[in-house]
């Protein structure tokens, strides 16, 4: 069973990564094999529209989504962190997510499960993870929701709170990771 976490902020070992990595080690400690991929390393460009994928599904963007393409159809599960920007995904966010209009031709993703994984300062958040899960939908992917994490400073949300007030960041990011594997599982039976 393969995992990948998609980091989507610009911040190397920021909130969104601490939140997306704690997810993945959970769903590895359930025995899950997974991946971590930071966006911000990568030179992803944004979709230009041409159409070039209507037909085979393939995007004519030589860039580094290519490998992202191959990471996200070779995955069982999909961890997507987002930090809030103005109330929405990160740019790096918006690219991957309209990049994969490409396997979208082919309903690649199809059934595969996902999570959000989203860091906040404290305004939005409950926004962009209903935005994401709608995103997963269109996808036809199967979802088991998402997790907030509440922060500002860099490694803030490792003393954050969660979406509920009992609830911590880091709990909330654990238990999606769990709770993926366990929605794989029940799928592939
Ligand atoms: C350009 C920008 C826009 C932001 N917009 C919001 C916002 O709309 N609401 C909010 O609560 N926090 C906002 N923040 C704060 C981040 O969501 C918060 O610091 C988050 O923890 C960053 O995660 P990261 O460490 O993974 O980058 C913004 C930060 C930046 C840099």
């Amino acid at each position: 069973m393969k995992i990948i976490g998609l980091v989507c902020s610009p911040r190397t070992g920021g909130n969104t990564e601490i939140l997306v990595e704690e997810a993945l080690a959970a769903a590895r400690d359930k025995g899950a094999q997974t991946e971590l991929v930071r966006v911000a390393d990568k030179q992803i460009l944004p979709c230009n529209a041409c159409d070039g994928c209507s037909d085979d599904g393939q995007c004519v963007i030589e860039d580094d989504m290519q490998e992202i393409y191959q990471r996200l159809e070779a995955s069982d599960g999909i961890i997507f962190g987002t930090p809030v920007y103005f109330i929405n995904v990160s740019a790096q966010a918006k690219a991957i997510m309209d990049r994969t209009y490409a396997l979208y031709q082919k309903r690649k993703l199809r059934g595969k499960v996902a999570a959000a994984a989203v860091a906040v300062r404290r305004v939005g958040a409950g926004q962009v993870l209903a935005l994401m899960c709608t995103w997963f939908a269109v996808h036809q992917m199967i979802t088991v929701g998402g997790c907030i994490g509440y922060g500002l400073k860099k490694g803030a949300v490792r003393e954050g709170t969660g979406a509920g007030p009992r609830s911590t960041a880091l709990g909330e990011a654990k238990s999606i990771g769990k709770a993926v594997v366990d929605m794989i599982s029940r799928t592939t039976k």
